[in-house]
């Protein structure tokens, strides 16, 4: 299988910022240890961030007929991007959205995605690990 890990606004900077937040892996480390991951399971995998909300809509809407699967991480888009919900309705590939931080513990505005509902699953609280087992859930 072939997935595709999309991350949005602001995760270019994960390592850098609120660390306590989110840990001090960087993407790019992040990535590396996925790639590592799906290849070990004999699987391949593309990645992709944008702090640009129509980069990430064109993005998915490109997924169709290339992947089987989109693991995202919208970031603050989660909470209000009716352009993303859009796109991910308008494919037929499956998305599991991720959050690495337990968004029901946190502020009122993230308790909210208008992403799930169009999503087959979301997974969150656990760090870099929720990416992992987003990617998991596809083989297992
Ligand atoms: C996040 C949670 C969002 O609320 C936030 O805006 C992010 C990251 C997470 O991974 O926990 O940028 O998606």
């Amino acid at each position: 299988m072939k997935f595709l890990v999309l991350n949005g606004v602001n995760l270019g900077r994960t390592g850098m910022r609120e660390k306590g937040v989110y840990g001090a892996d960087t993407l790019e480390s992040i990535n590396k240890g996925l790639a590592d991951f799906v290849k070990a399971h004999g699987h391949e995998v593309d990645f992709f961030q944008s702090d640009l909300e129509g980069e990430l809509c064109t993005k998915v809407g490109q997924a169709e007929d290339v992947y089987d699967g989109i693991v995202l991480n919208a970031g603050a888009f989660t909470h209000y991007s009716y352009a993303i919900r859009d796109a991910i309705a308008g494919i037929s590939v499956p998305v599991v959205e991720v959050h690495m931080s337990n968004v029901h513990a946190r502020e009122e505005f993230r308790h909210k995605s208008v992403l799930t509902e169009v999503c087959k699953g979301e997974i969150l609280g656990f760090g870099k690990n929720s990416y992992y087992l987003a990617l998991e859930s596809f083989w297992l």
